[in-house]
């Protein structure tokens, strides 16, 4: 049985990887990465290396591959849509037995404005008929670690979120649920909400990080579109101001704080907590 794991070169996908290094002998599995170079240490522990780019479909090799581990990419929606749909027709054209993509909470009816571009790469898996897992992965901690260190600089951390909660999950419990799918049976067109294991607040975030570290912070919550502002005057990209504004609002109409059991079903043990990420990113 071989199983392809495509981003193996991002966060996710290369932890997607370790993990499935436990589970299964280098010889079962292959990746699927932009920059072979990047990969290295892959190829050098057993792994089948292919060069491939979702936006260049004719350079994508899934053949041979049992099951896809499709973890979705970054960029603009609009290229990043078009990228994707045309990994699944390969991997439709390939033969792939199943395809376990990498989705977003509640993806077929979330007002998260990112939710789109999984909903229609969803349903293009499902009309490809390529048995499937969606892995509806809620947002990160790690989204909301990096500025800790300057909030803490400054004593204030800004959102755009209120009173909002999210239940948010850690990266390598996403991608030990992605590597426990990919190698057991019974996840055959099944949709798994993956979330952390409570909602949080960005008040208890600042509180969390002045726990863990003795400094004062304090959580304060202007308008999306002052946090587009500021966002787009430090230098970010267009859409990425956008994408990022678009989560903190919805964070406030509490789009993103409903708990699911699916992650810890999946792993046998509670997700690592937020209070536990935010003592590991700054102890
Ligand atoms: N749930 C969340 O909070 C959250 C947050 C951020 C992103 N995401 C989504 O989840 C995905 C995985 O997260 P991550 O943290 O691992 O992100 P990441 O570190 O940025 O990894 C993204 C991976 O996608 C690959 N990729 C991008 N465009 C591609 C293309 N056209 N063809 C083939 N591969 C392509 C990248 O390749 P290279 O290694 O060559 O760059 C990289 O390996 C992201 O891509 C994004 O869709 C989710």
């Amino acid at each position: 049985m071989t199983i392809l794991v495509t981003g193996a070169t991002g966060h996710l996908g290369g932890l997607a990887v370790r993990h499935l290094l436990d589970r299964v002998p280098a010889g079962a599995l292959a990746v699927s990465v932009r920059d072979t170079t990047k990969a290295a240490d892959l190829a050098e522990r057993g792994i089948d290396v292919r060069q491939g780019d979702f936006t260049k479909p004719e350079s994508l090799r899934f053949d041979g591959v049992d099951t896809l581990l499709l973890v979705s990419a970054d960029g603009p929606d609009d290229v990043r849509v078009v990228a994707q749909k045309a990994a699944v027709d390969a991997a439709a054209r390939a033969g792939v037995k199943r395809i376990a993509y990498t989705s977003v909470s509640d993806a077929s009816v979330s007002p998260l404005g990112l939710a789109k571009v999984h909903a229609a790469t969803e349903e293009h898996i499902k009309a490809s008929g390529v048995p499937y897992t969606f892995l509806r992965n809620a947002m990160y901690h790690e989204n909301y670690l990096g500025t800790l260190p300057q909030s803490l600089e400054r004593g204030t951390h800004v959102t755009a979120t209120g009173t909002g909660r999210i239940a948010s999950v850690g990266r390598d419990d996403l991608a030990l649920a992605a590597a426990i799918v990919v190698t057991t049976d019974g996840h055959e067109n099944a949709t798994y909400e993956l979330t952390g294991a409570r909602a949080w607040s960005f008040d208890e975030l600042a509180a969390i990080a002045a726990e863990v570290t003795g400094k004062p912070l304090k959580h304060v919550s202007v308008p999306g579109s002052e946090l587009q502002a500021g966002l787009l005057g430090a230098g970010l990209p267009e859409f990425l101001a956008e994408l990022f504004t678009d989560i903190q609002v919805n964070i406030a109409r509490g789009t993103l704080a409903e708990v699911r059991p699916d992650l810890a079903r999946l792993i046998g043990r509670e997700p690592v907590s937020i209070e536990q990420a935010v003592r590991d990113a700054l102890v």
